[in-house]
């Protein structure tokens, strides 16, 4: 079982990653190891050209299929999400995320839009198969300060990206979806709160 950390950030000093580290490193505290997949992960031309036959998409699907759960981090860009990260999604099969539970996590410049989310990403995921929903978790830049290498989390955004990683974990470790374990109810409860 692998839990796969996907990075939608073209940065590469990233708000958006940093929580999405800092929620790896919560789940490996637990027992559970996450890998992490980045826009560089990919090649930009495969991107750019969205070369769904291609080596690297094929990698990319094959990642995404042996996961069980996916976190998946985004700046919001132009009230949507990031643009790099709707190219690794459009690489993935049309039900893709069916069976897999999936952790959204986004920073934003300020809470204009915090429920973006809700009208760009949850719609993709959606398509792309996604039941289980996970509440996200929402933080401004001036909820994670970046400073030399290092990441400073507000404490609020802190609580709740812990609660939403302790659910995930919680959910991963004892209701594997193979055997049939409903979480959709937990979609409808999603939300992007700050
Ligand atoms: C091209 C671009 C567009 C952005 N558009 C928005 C936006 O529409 N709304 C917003 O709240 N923040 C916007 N931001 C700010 C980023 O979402 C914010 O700084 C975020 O934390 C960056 O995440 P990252 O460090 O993981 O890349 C934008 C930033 C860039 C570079």
């Amino acid at each position: 079982m692998t839990i796969l950390m996907l990075a939608g950030s073209p940065s590469q000093h990233s708000r958006s990653t940093a929580l999405l580290r800092y929620a790896a490193q919560r789940l490996a505290a637990r027992g559970l190891s996450g890998n992490e997949l980045g826009l560089r992960d990919v090649p930009a031309v495969d991107l750019i050209e969205g070369n769904f036959n291609g080596a690297a998409a094929g990698a990319l699907r094959k990642r995404v299929s042996d996961a069980q759960a996916l976190l998946i981090a985004t700046p919001v860009y132009k009230a949507s999400f990031s643009g790099g990260l709707k190219a690794i999604l459009d690489l993935l099969d049309e039900k893709s995320l069916a069976d897999k539970i999936v952790l959204p996590i986004a920073t934003g410049g300020s809470a204009a839009h915090l429920l973006a989310l809700e009208y760009s990403l949850k719609p993709v995921l959606s398509a792309l198969g996604a039941r289980h929903i996970l509440a996200g978790v929402y933080a401004t830049d001036r909820q994670v300060v970046l400073h030399q290498g290092h990441v400073t989390i507000d404490d609020d955004v802190r609580e709740r990206l812990d609660s939403a990683v302790d659910r995930l974990a919680r959910h991963v470790a004892t209701a594997p979806l193979s055997q049939g374990y409903d979480l959709g109810y937990l979609a409808l409860n999603a939300r992007f709160s700050i």
